[in-house]
This record gives C-alpha cells, sequence and structure tokens, in this order.
C-alpha cells in the first residue's frame, strides 16, 4: 500500500500562517454558510453568496462544489465553496459524499495545497474538530493505491498529493479524532492490497503465512489447519473445492480477545463472536467454468480480507472484543481431480450434497468452516462475509452489500453497524421457498438449484444464503448473519474495495460494549 496523502495532512488553528493555493469554505445545505463562511463572504462583499447564487445547480449538497476566482487583490485567491449536505445530518455516509467530492475537485483542478476551513454552524449536532477529522481522513483513504508491480511506469505515473491544511478550533482534539479513524483505514487498505494481490502470488498457503505475519505481532493467536488437518476434521466440502486445484487449500483460525483480566475471570465461559471469510484466491469456475471476467475472481477472496482486516482494525485499537474467526482458503480450478458437477460429496455438519454446479463453491467452503467454528467453539453470533453470487449484485448494485439472518436482532444490529461505518447493506428475509429451493434430489441439499420458478431463479443470493442457513442451524440454533459482498467489494474499476472491515469492526465493538440495543448518534 502507498499512500503519500497521510504526510500531506494536518491540523492547525486560524492563527498558523499558509500560503495555499486555495482556501475551502464549506457552505451547508440550502445554501447557507456557517460562522467563519459568513464572515468571509461579508469581507468579500458577498462576493461568495452571489456567485454561489448564480451556479443553479449548487444548494451546498454534500460532495458538490463550485470554484470561483476572486478578484484582484483579493487576500483569498482562489475558493471553492465545498457542500457539506444538511448541518444536521452529517453522518459517515455524508461524509465519504464530502471527501470524494472535494478530493475529485482538487485533483481535476490541479490544486498542490489547500486550506479547509473547519466550519461550523448552529444546527450541527457533530463536534466539528471530528467532523473535520473525519473528511481528512476519507481524503486519505481515496488516496489509496496499489503500485507495488509497477517497476517501470511508476516514477511518471504517481500522481501527486495535495497538502490539505484543516484549520479547526482545537487541532489537538481533531488529530486525535483523525489518528483513530486511520486504524480503520489501516485495516480497510490492508484488505485492498489483499485483494489486489494477484492470484499467482496470493494463494491458500502464501495467503495464510501472511495473515500470521500481519496479525501474530498485534497478539492475535493464529492457527493454520492444513489439508491433513481438513481431513481430519471431516471438512469434505471445502475439500471437494480446493483439494485438487493448483495450491492446497486450508483454514486460518485467529484469535483475539481484548476483554480486562477482571472480565475474563468473572465470566470465562463467555462465548466469543464468530466471523467467517470466503476466501478463493482464484475462482475460474471449475468444469462449470467462467466464460467471463474470470480475471476478476482473483478477488473472491475478499471475504476473507474483511476479517482479516477488521481482525487487525480491532487489534489495533485494543478493542474490548472477544472475537474468533475462521477463513477458508481455496482456489475453484480445473484438474484431473477437480470435482465434478452432479457429484455428491460430504461435509462436516454431516448433511450430503449436490453439486449442481462446480461454480458455486464458495458456499461449501463457508459450509465446513462454519461448522469448524461452531462445533470447536461456539460463539453466540456467527457473521459470515462472502463475495457469493452475482445475484446480489444485479439485486443491490455496487454500493450496497446483501444482508441475510436467522435472528431480528441482527438486522437491528447490522443496520446501526452500517449507519455508523458508512458501508450499507440491504436486508433481504429468507423464506421457507428459499430454504426448500436448495434440497437436494439425491442428497440432503444442492448447492446449486434447479428451479423454473422466475421468482427463485433472481434469487439467487437467497437461497446461497439459505443453504448456508441449514449449517449455521446444525445442531442446535446459532444466531446467524451472512454478508454478500460481491457488489461493493468488487467495484466495477476491478480494484479492491476493502468493503467490510468498517462494517465488521463497528458490529464487534458494539457487541462488546452491549449497547446494541440502545441507540445513539452514530458515530464519525
Ligand atoms: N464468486 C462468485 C460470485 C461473484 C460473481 C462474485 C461475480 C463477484 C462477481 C461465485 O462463486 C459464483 O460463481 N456464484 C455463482 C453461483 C451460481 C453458480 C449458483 C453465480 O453467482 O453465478
Ligand atoms: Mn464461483
Ligand atoms: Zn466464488
Amino acid at each position: 500500500m502507498t499512500n503519500p496523502q497521510y504526510a500531506q495532512t494536518a491540523f492547525i488553528d486560524h492563527t498558523t500562517p499558509t500560503d495555499n493555493d486555495v482556501t475551502v469554505i464549506p457552505v451547508f445545505a440550502d445554501d447557507h454558510f456557517g460562522k467563519k463562511g459568513k464572515a468571509i463572504n461579508k469581507e468579500l462583499g458577498e462576493f461568495l453568496s452571489l456567485n454561489a447564487a448564480f451556479a443553479a445547480d449548487f444548494k451546498g449538497e454534500a460532495g458538490k462544489s463550485i470554484a470561483l476566482a476572486l478578484p484582484k487583490g483579493s487576500s483569498y485567491g482562489k475558493v471553492i465553496l465545498l457542500g457539506m449536505g444538511a448541518a444536521d445530518q452529517i453522518n459517515a455516509g455524508a461524509v465519504n459524499k464530502i471527501a470524494t467530492g472535494l478530493s475529485q475537485t482538487l485533483a481535476r483542478l490541479n490544486i498542490k495545497s489547500a486550506s479547509i476551513i473547519g466550519d461550523q454552524c448552529a444546527k450541527m449536532t457533530q463536534n466539528a474538530d471530528e467532523v473535520y477529522a473525519a473528511i481528512a481522513a476519507q481524503i486519505c483513504e481515496n488516496g489509496y493505491s496499489f503500485d507495488k508491480y509497477k517497476k517501470k511506469l511508476k516514477a511518471e505515473k504517481a500522481p501527486e498529493s495535495p497538502k490539505l491544511d484543516f484549520i479547526v478550533k482545537n487541532p489537538k482534539v481533531a488529530q486525535q479524532h483523525f489518528d483513530a479513524l486511520s486504524i480503520l483505514s489501516e485495516g480497510k487498505m490492508l484488505a485492498q492490497d489483499l485483494g489486489n494481490e494477484p492470484p499467482n502470488v496470493l494463494y491458500p498457503e502464501s495467503y495464510a503465512l501472511r495473515i500470521k505475519d500481519l496479525l501474530e505481532p498485534l497478539g492475535v493467536e493464529v492457527d493454520i489447519i492444513d489439508v491433513h488437518g481438513m481431513k481430519h476434521l471431516g471438512m469434505h466440502a471445502a475439500l471437494a473445492v480446493g483439494e485438487s486445484a493448483g495450491a492446497k487449500p486450508c483454514m486460518v483460525v485467529m484469535k483475539y480477545d481484548g476483554r480486562s483480566d477482571a472480565d475474563k475471570a468473572k465470566n470465562p465461559n463467555k462465548r466469543p463472536l464468530g466471523y467467517v471469510g470466503k476466501g478463493l484466491t482464484i475462482d475460474t469456475g471449475g468444469y462449470n467454468i467462467k466464460t467471463r471476467s474470470m480475471d476478476l475472481m482473483k478477488l473472491d477472496m475478499c471475504g476473507s480480507a474483511s476479517v482479516v482486516g477488521a481482525m487487525y482494525t480491532l487489534a489495533k485499537q485494543q478493542s474490548k472484543a472477544n472475537i474468533v474467526s475462521v477463513v477458508g482458503l481455496a482456489e475453484n480450478r480445473i484438474s484431473e481431480s477437480s470435482y465434478l458437477p452432479g457429484a455428491i460429496i460430504d461435509s462436516m455438519a454431516g448433511f450430503t450434497i449436490e453439486i449442481g454446479n462446480t461454480d458455486a463453491e464458495g458456499r461449501l467452503v463457508l459450509a465446513d468452516a462454519i461448522t469448524y467454528l461452531k462445533q470447536a467453539y461456539n460463539p453466540h453470533i456467527i457473521v459470515d462475509v462472502a463475495t457469493l453470487t452475482g445475484a446480489c449484485i444485479q439485486a443491490h448494485g455496487h454500493d450496497k452489500a446483501g444482508l441475510f439472518t436467522n435472528s431480528k436482532g441482527l438486522v437491528k444490529a447490522f443496520t446501526r453497524a452500517a449507519e455508523q461505518s458508512g458501508e450499507a447493506i440491504a436486508h433481504d428475509p429468507i423464506e421457507e421457498k428459499h430454504i426448500r429451493a436448495m434440497d437436494g434430489k439425491l442428497a440432503d441439499l444442492t448447492n446449486s438449484c434447479k428451479t423454473t420458478d422466475p421468482e427463485i431463479q433472481k434469487a439467487g443470493h437467497i437461497t446461497a444464503a439459505a443453504f448456508l442457513q441449514h449449517f449455521a442451524e446444525h445442531g442446535g440454533k446459532t444466531k446467524w448473519a451472512h454478508v454478500d459482498i460481491a457488489g461493493t467489494a468488487i467495484p466495477p474499476s476491478g480494484m479492491a474495495s476493502g468493503w467490510g472491515v468498517k462494517l465488521l469492526t463497528s458490529f464487534a465493538n458494539d457487541q462488546a460494549e452491549e449497547k446494541a440495543a440502545k441507540p445513539k448518534a452514530p458515530k464519525l
């Protein structure tokens, strides 16, 4: 990961002189300035408000902006009016828009340095220092690039990061908040880095070692279950997918317990939270070979990457969470011993599974990972994250992940975590018809239903979830949620987004605080 934007970002107060190219002045929704904006506008003889009024499509919407050149002799030179949206609604989603809008505008105008006036107005519900820290952190995130394999063209292509001075009331508070958010960004960029690695570099074994290297120094216990161990445990579903491939599959178990010693002593048998991630380092489809965009399927490990990124963040934050995660790492490839369409395989839970389609491999790996997590650690909640279905992209696009669960409480808890993290979800209920659709003809279950019902055909994301639910509920129901990140983790650009790290971190911290039921203003 490279991100020079961090070194270019500072928080200062108005007494520190700057010599920057532009001044960025926030404008709140319905076209009004904050305190400082008003004063500057007055000083400039209403120049800003008059010009803003002429820009018919600018009303201070979050992320929109207009650039103005001031008359000669003015002390401000160039000004950018930056839309903040409604002052009482500056949540994580709005911050994202504001930051992205600003970085795009600065890049478009080729601006090398800017002073951002950390303005506030009476209606603002969040602390202004924290709002501008969050905007700064998001701009830094947007500056992420993955150029480790660009050897010759690197120097010519590297875009310059603009120098950004945020002029705020309390630079110390802003800096502290920025540093805290930077830990989250680091976890997210780590997930992006893992996703962007090519499949000839990142394959199950090398990935597992990398997880060890990343997490063990932070106090996370990391164990690798190799093929031998998987056989011993009866993980025949995951093995069917991965065993025949070039690289051998494995499962990686990560344990982090941030509770105080007193807490641990008081509650020695407290059940942990459990995360599971799909880690297909390449998904060719197998014998049901993919006919398009196969190269993108090196990103089919993004679920596991968000789990690893969240574990990294939680450990770095010294979170109070008690959490066990399992990622199932495998390649879905063709070889002479690859699993066959129509095969009937076994699973660790004991369900037999008919292979309707070798390209529905993620659920097979997840099924055994969920079973293992349940049997070995008995978590009170299991959340699995996976780039599981194309149907989820059809249904929800690239801005929202699909949420599927057997618990109403988890819908609430995830709605809250989504609001806090700015990572949006859409909940799709699993109905009896979806569960029935996954009944096998010759075996207990099928991994890909054959149906003529157009409603079920369209609901491939929900039937996939229904398949997983069997495993989450086998041997006693566990509260479980499945997050399908096929669209959000893999944007149209084909670069890993790191989606899920923030959601999983928020959710785990909420659970640790046991305040999930008490609503409060979302944090930034
Ligand atoms: N990894 C894919 C899903 C996917 C597709 C993610 C495109 C991101 C972008 C998954 O393994 C898959 O191939 N799913 C099939 C399931 C089908 C065969 C039942 C799909 O969605 O087509
Ligand atoms: Mn597939
Ligand atoms: Zn896949």
